[in-house]
């Protein structure tokens, strides 16, 4: 397959849990090819992971500096490199492909502190190069449909969203058993925040990009249950939003018994939307006396890889367009850009410091 773009990976070996699911999507949009990657520190696994996607044995890499160097040397360059590799990483990585002019899709969150995201953007914007936030989620098809709906009035003005995320993965001690579990836990792998950081940030993004409010202050409870944990494994927030409506999200890792159940009820004055991932590609649509179901057709039968294919067609189409000479920035495109993702920065850095003050605290 020859496709219009190329891109090279950091991380996502085949024993990750994300790298294919990036691949897979990229293939299945069908306009960029991968031809450079660095899947791993451990270079067998770069190298077999490398043989599966049939790169050349010369664009396989030790380590993610050696590729920054050869692959912004090559004419032409790669168009973009996806990161996903644990958080610690991801600004440091991001910053040495954007310095040398290649553009970038990175897996939440962006970075581990705000401070780290505002520069990224910073260089992005200087360098006029585009950041894609591999927020996959609100690429499901029923979910622009929904902000669609909002944005029409039809379930009226947005009083109340309670938004669920939960898993029980992490309900028993599972540290030095599992390469996932054991970098999240870990502050130097994952930074200051486990469950807020890894799937608060979903529900965060989630949320802005379907009511586009501004969140006026919150409230967040962090609690680690599983002992000697050094980070949450539980994480509950309250949300006032700047025109006075009101959200509650809950982000739990210990919520024994559940799978990736995401779910989210928005209610307005006229109406409601109630979404689960469970049933990706359905939206309901409640009010008083009548209902409506709006359903998508699965394309794909793992509905994670329907998220992250529309997410990467929105972000090749904004390359190829911007290629051929359209206006595309970080601020007009319609994938989920550094915006979002500096955005989910300050929502992860404002529930460590209400959960550590215990109060309310100020958005902005
Ligand atoms: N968008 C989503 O729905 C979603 C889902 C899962 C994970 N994620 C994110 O994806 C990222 C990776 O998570 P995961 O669960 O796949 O982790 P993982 O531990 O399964 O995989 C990480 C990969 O990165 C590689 N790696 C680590 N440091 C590296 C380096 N310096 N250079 C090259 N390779 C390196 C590892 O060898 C491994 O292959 C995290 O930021 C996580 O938050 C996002």
């Amino acid at each position: 397959m020859d496709g219009q773009l190329t891109y090279g990976m950091v991380g996502g070996a085949l024993d990750s849990m994300i790298g294919e699911s990036h691949r897979n999507a990229i293939l299945l949009d069908g306009r960029a090819k991968i031809v450079s990657g660095c899947f791993s520190r451990n270079f067998k696994k770069t190298l077999l992971t490398g043989q599966k996607w049939k790169i050349k044995r010369d664009r396989l890499y030790r380590d993610y500096q050696q590729m920054v160097i050869e692959e912004s040397r090559r004419k032409p360059k790669i168009d973009f490199v996806v990161i996903a590799t644990p958080n610690i990483s991801h600004y440091e990585i991001a910053k040495a492909f954007l310095e040398k002019g290649i553009n970038v899709a990175c897996e939440k969150p962006l970075t581990t502190t705000l401070q780290e995201a505002e520069h990224l953007k910073k260089i992005a914007n200087q360098l006029d190069l585009l950041v894609c936030v591999t927020y996959s989620y609100t690429a499901f098809p029923v979910i622009p449909i929904a902000r669609k709906i909002i944005r029409s009035g039809e379930i009226g003005s947005i009083r109340m969203v309670n938004a669920q995320y939960l898993q029980g993965w992490l309900a028993k001690p599972l540290e030095n058993e599992n390469k996932q579990s054991n970098w999240r836990l870990d502050p130097s792998q994952s930074g200051l925040s486990n469950t807020t950081a890894d799937i608060g940030s979903h529900v965060e993004n989630m949320i802005s990009y379907l009511i586009e409010k501004d969140i006026q202050s919150l409230c967040a409870k962090l609690d680690t249950f599983v002992k000697p944990r050094k980070l949450e494994d539980n994480s509950i927030v309250m949300v006032n939003f700047k025109d006075g409506a009101r959200g509650i999200y809950c982000m739990s890792q210990i919520a024994m018994g559940e799978k990736n159940n995401f779910n989210f009820s928005i209610y307005g004055s006229k109406g409601s939307l109630k979404w689960s991932y469970e049933h990706a590609n359905t939206l309901n649509i409640i009010f008083e006396d009548s209902y409506k179901l709006i359903k998508k057709e699965d394309k794909i039968l793992d509905g994670t890889n329907e998220g992250f294919k529309n997410l990467y067609s929105l972000f090749i189409t904004d390359l190829i367009n911007k290629k051929n000479g359209k206006k595309i920035t970080n601020s007009n495109a319609h994938f989920q850009s550094i915006n979002s993702g500096v955005r989910g920065m300050k929502f992860i850095e404002k529930c460590l410091e209400s959960n550590k003050k215990g109060t309310w605290v100020k958005f902005n």
